[in-house]
């Protein structure tokens, strides 16, 4: 096994020099996302003007449309950087996913009101005559032209609802809501990364980044409306400060010419319902490593290397190998391997050698090694256009990845410190706030300030 591993191991590592590379390609990118429309890092501009106070209060809900769950929330905000939360949580089903978009809006608000009437009618947190501001974190990338406004430009994770692409979701949403009769007001349509952007920094006022590493992954941040050149006709003054909702997933996309995949990244590309999309984001998150460790393993057995004289088709189902088998595998701590064993005896019927766990140990390593040295140069190239690395600033993460993959938090820092030199220690990434739910009900809050200030009212 030792010589298929050096081969990937070439395949799969990036040297700092590469690195250094990527960001530079990637800096590019950011700034042409925020100088003309349309671009391939779309660079979204959220119409949340600048951090919050710390002082925001009162209630408000959130509906969170994730990559793998439907989450409805109340909100308390205590000012000071204190809140209180009160959810539940929905799995979607892949025909959800898949089916009409007005479909999957009205599950949404069906769990809403299921969520007002059984749970927050019923404990008093919410009165009858009572209406809420609603925040929807929809966290798909949508170009917006006023914040209670998203046209999805595309699907991303794996979802393909029809009649959705090129609309309005809020709009959509906000006709679902009337539907129903909800006693809520939608406020605003926000990102997960510009909710974890709003609530790390409401907690750490340190943050300047906000990153997700979960099913998808992308980052947010503050920008000087003065430096967005594609916003100059809506004359925001030029002293004021906006979120950024990168959706950096799509970095490389078109040209295919800075990142370093491999036949396998371009199989799962060409095999995923979006080809050509979100090159980025398929060498990095949570949806696609176990597939690409996958792909590995398959073409072994094509090869004769691995499982000869073993039924192997329980591995050849695509998405078959999840990845939080990669951080079970990583985080496995017997000599033996024991849960290696136990991950292919158990969900795929297959026997293992001791070499071959060690080998697919390893090959679990590089894989998450590489997503999250990717990662770095996705931070980087925001520290570096922005200009923070001096100063230093924090970065809040959130995403399945970031939290549960053993090592990923170190191995980024570790390619910060690889691009950067020791200045690359001044970034720490650390565990962030929920924005997806709290982050929302900040960004509600600040909003109605903003426009009961007569401050873009319209927008
Ligand atoms: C989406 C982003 C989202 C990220 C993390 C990506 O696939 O395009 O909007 O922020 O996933 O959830």
């Amino acid at each position: 096994m030792a010589d298929h591993l050096r081969k990937y191991e070439t395949l799969f590592t990036l040297t700092p020099q590469r690195m250094r590379m990527i960001v530079e390609a990637f800096k590019e990118y950011l700034e042409l996302g925020l100088e003309k429309p349309k671009q391939t890092v779309p660079m979204i501009p959220t119409f949340v003007f600048g951090w919050p106070s710390g002082e925001e209060k009162g209630d408000y809900l959130a509906v969170d449309l994730g990559g793998t769950n439907l989450r409805v929330c109340l909100v308390t905000l205590q000012g000071d950087g204190k809140f209180e939360i009160t959810q539940s949580k929905y799995r979607l089903t892949e025909e959800q996913k898949q089916e009409d978009g007005q479909k999957l809006f009205d599950f949404c608000a069906e769990s809403l009101k299921s969520f007002i009437d059984n749970s927050l009618m019923e404990s008093g947190q919410m009165k009858d005559g009572q209406k809420l501001p609603l925040g929807f974190t929809f966290s798909y990338p949508c170009s917006q032209q006023r914040i209670d406004h998203g046209i999805l430009i595309r699907w991303t994770k794996g979802f393909g609802a029809a009649n959705t692409e090129g609309e309005d979701v809020a709009a959509m949403f906000h006709s679902t809501l009337e539907k129903y009769q909800l006693p809520v007001e939608l406020t605003a349509l926000i990102n997960d990364t510009t909710g974890t952007l709003i609530a790390s920094h409401y907690v750490n006022p340190q943050t300047k980044i906000a990153c997700i590493f979960g099913t998808g992954c992308n980052a947010a941040y503050m920008e000087h409306v003065k430096d967005i050149p594609k916003m100059k006709e809506l004359n925001i003054d030029e002293n004021a400060d906006m979120a950024i909702n990168c959706e950096w997933g799509a970095f490389d996309s078109d040209e295919h010419e800075h990142l370093p995949r491999t036949k396998y990244d371009i199989i799962v590309d060409e095999t995923s319902n979006k080809p050509g999309e979100q090159a980025f984001e398929k060498l990095i998150s949570g949806r696609y490593l176990g597939e690409i460790l996958r792909l590995v393993i398959c073409e072994l057995i094509d090869e004769g290397v691995l499982f000869l004289g073993q039924n192997t088709y329980k591995l050849e189902n695509p998405y078959a190998f999840d990845t939080a088998f990669l951080s079970l595998m990583e985080s496995d701590p017997t000599d033996e391997l024991l849960m290696i064993i136990g991950i292919f005896s158990h969900f795929f019927a297959v026997e293992t050698t001791l070499a071959e766990r060690q080998f697919f140990r390893a090959l679990a390593k590089l894989i998450g090694r590489r997503a999250a040295r990717l990662s770095a140069c996705g931070i980087a190239a925001i520290v570096s256009k922005m200009g923070y690395l001096d100063e230093g600033c924090s970065v809040g993460a959130d995403g399945s990845l970031y939290n549960k993959y053993p090592g990923f938090a170190d191995r980024i820092h570790e390619g910060l410190v690889d691009i950067f030199g020791e200045r690359g220690r001044n970034i720490t990434t650390y565990h962030a706030e929920d924005g997806s739910g709290v982050g929302s009900a900040i960004i509600a809050a600040m909003t109605k300030k903003r426009k009961d200030a007569g401050i873009h009212p319209d927008l």
